[in-house]
């Protein structure tokens, strides 16, 4: 692989604030790193997007990411990490390391040797059928019930993480027979830790529920820990481009890393 330096940025992406909540897991653990995220809110949600365009939409990011100097980038997606991770290792392994927010979820939940396990996600990572499979493939006797929850993404987007409405969109999909007799609910998808709390209520915590951001950022660790890559040094710098401005966008990374973030308008798609 190309030479990278510590001191160098991760990029981290998503179809809009999502992988902020992978992003935020990241930056408790490493302190010292600077992250430069994409948001590519033009084209939220990418849960109703076939896989062609998905991928299409990866590329492009990812070589905006490499051009601004990235040593790894994090698909800080499930619906981009099923949809093209392999793809991006085709095109851009020599290039930089990789993570995708899949692998290090399922790895932890299949040391747990639950019976039967939910999986809520968008649609596009429920199609793949990513979970089922890499979770059979470590733990052959497990249940797995995917349910596709299209319309929590953008509700959580919008703002509505705990109001009315989205109480009851929550309650819905829940509710679902096919999750009846659950032992875990993985939260499949970058946007529900923003929800976790209505989730857990949901449940009474009578489930576990897991989600990859704490799993992600250690896996992003121990990366770079193996390929000398950790940034020890230098006073991090973050940048946030979205390839359209949204004001949820503007307000959740306000949320997340404080009132001075300067969100950067990012025309990659003209
Ligand atoms: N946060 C993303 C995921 O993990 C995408 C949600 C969407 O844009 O539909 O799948």
């Amino acid at each position: 692989m190309k030479q990278h330096q510590s001191s160098q940025p991760i990029g981290i992406f998503d179809s809009g604030i999502g992988g902020l909540t992978v992003a935020n897991a990241i930056l408790d653990a490493l302190p010292n790193e600077s992250i430069i995220y994409f948001g590519d809110t033009a084209h939220l949600p990418y849960g109703d997007k076939s896989g062609d365009a998905i991928r299409y939409y990866c590329l492009k990011i990812v070589k905006f990411l490499l051009e601004k100097n990235c040593k790894m980038i994090v698909i800080a997606c499930n619906s981009a990490s099923s949809a093209a991770y392999q793809v991006l290792l085709d095109f851009f392994k020599e290039e930089a390391l990789f993570v995708n927010v899949v692998d290090p979820l399922v790895q932890d939940v299949a040391k747990q040797n639950f019976k039967e396990v939910g999986v809520i996600a968008t649609k596009a990572t429920i199609s793949t059928n990513i979970y089922k499979r890499k979770l059979e493939e470590l733990q052959p006797n497990v249940v797995v019930d995917q349910l596709a929850t299209p319309l929590l993404a953008p509700m959580i987007e919008e703002g509505f993480v705990a109001n009315n409405i989205s109480k009851a969109v929550l309650e819905n999909y829940l509710s679902h027979p096919d999750l009846k007799n659950i032992d875990a609910l993985l939260l499949a998808c970058t946007h529900y830790p923003l929800i976790r709390s209505a989730i857990d209520d949901f449940y009474q915590h009578k489930i576990k529920v897991y989600d990859s951001t704490v799993v992600v950022a250690e896996e992003v660790k121990r990366l770079l820990l193996a390929n000398q890559l950790l940034n020890t040094g230098t006073e991090p710098r973050h940048h946030f481009y979205v390839s359209d401005y949204t004001d949820s966008f503007e307000q959740t990374t306000q949320v997340f890393f404080g009132k001075s973030i300067h969100l950067e308008y990012e025309p990659i798609w003209q």
